[in-house]
């Protein structure tokens, strides 16, 4: 599929019309694709999971767009109402990947801007700028993954939460792009991933992805981080991100926050890996980034199951917030951001 070594996994396509989703709810026992034709869909998709990692939620997000375009009414004045009411839709579905409202928000410009013409030209614009995100998202996760080569050292033994990879994203990956890129440099020993309860999405997605494109990883469970980090068998730590704050702070998968405690404990360098897009200006720094709560049961019932005690409260926060001084530095497609964060990410955004 790619000439760039281990890179063959797309999770998020379009096909007749319509957008095609690898169903990650099912991986790794089954390998079910859907195909999606509707706004409502799509929210639908990204709420359940279907599709996740807040890259890949903007790629589909993308297509959302294009499909309300296309199922819009033919006046103009319809139209932009339909297409109004879809990016609502959309944005509803998740609220901590700030990926999702960027795409949302990047799709509306065009069609607007193309829709003063003619409806036709904007439903085609819309597909157009649809497919050019989700390619320029492939491409700014290899080059990430480029950027942080000067930070992996030989036989680099890297722990990494949840699944920040090519079923993550366009392609490739963000935080596994660096792992790919570590493995087409041969500097690559072994990956430890942690299992990221409670959706196991480093059990279930991870070790798959990794093992599909032929790459070491060693599952953990992620109670088992500390002691690998004190037995003196993790080089580094990379994760992913849903929405970097502008002073650093870093939201990423629930968990996060504590791999990210025992490596400065341990003094192992922990490292964000994240296109441009992931870092939200406008939000001045980790407090005030919208942490999603899911349902409690996920945390309650796996594979079916009841584990607890029936009624027993549960939280689930999806997410939680890195403060920057625990990130030794940030990777992003325009280069590799280093502390004070607040002047690095504003330099990497210079035209
Ligand atoms: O709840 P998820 O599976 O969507 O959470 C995903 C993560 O936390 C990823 O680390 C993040 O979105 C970055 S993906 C390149």
């Amino acid at each position: 599929m790619s000439t760039i070594p281990y890179d063959n996994i797309r999770p998020v396509q379009w096909e007749d019309g319509k957008l095609k989703l690898l169903d990650q709810r099912l991986l790794p026992a089954q390998t079910r694709w859907l195909l999606l034709h509707e706004v409502e869909q799509v929210r639908e998709a990204i709420y359940t999971m279907v599709v996740r990692g807040a890259p890949a939620i903007g790629c589909s997000a993308a297509y959302g767009m294009a499909l309300a375009a296309k199922n819009a009414p033919e006046d103009p004045d319809g139209f932009m109402a339909a297409v109004a009411a879809a990016a609502e839709t959309l944005k509803s579905a998740r609220p901590t990947a700030v990926n999702l409202a960027w795409a949302v928000d990047r799709l509306v410009r065009v069609i607007a801007a193309r829709a003063a013409g003619s409806v036709a030209a904007a439903r085609e614009a819309a597909l157009e700028e649809a497919h050019a995100l989700t390619d320029e998202d492939v491409r700014y996760c290899i080059q990430i993954g480029e950027a942080s080569l000067p930070y992996i050292p030989e036989s680099a033994r890297i722990l990494t939460h949840c699944n920040a990879g090519a079923l993550a994203t366009g392609g490739y990956g963000t935080a596994l792009g660096v792992v790919r890129a570590a493995a087409g440099a041969g500097r690559l020993s072994m990956v430890y991933a942690d299992e990221t309860r409670p959706r196991q999405q480093g059990a279930r997605l991870t070790a798959w992805e990794l093992q599909q494109d032929g790459l070491p990883v060693t599952l953990i469970a992620d109670t088992v981080a500390g002691s690998l980090m004190a037995s003196g068998e993790i080089d580094l730590v990379v994760v992913g991100s849903d929405r970097i704050a502008a002073n650093g702070d870093v939201a990423n998968k629930i968990g996060t926050y504590q791999v990210a405690i025992l490596a400065a404990y341990h003094q192992i360098p922990f490292y964000v890996a994240a296109p441009l897009s992931t870092v939200d200006f406008s939000t001045p720094d980790g407090s005030l980034i919208p942490i999603e709560e899911r349902d409690p049961e996920e945390v309650a019932v796996i594979d079916g199951t009841r584990i607890t005690p029936e009624g027993v409260a549960c939280r689930n926060p999806a997410f939680d917030v890195t403060p920057h001084d625990l990130v030794k530095a940030i990777f992003t497609d325009r280069g590799v951001a280093e502390p004070p964060y607040g002047a690095s990410l504003a330099r990497l955004c210079d035209p």
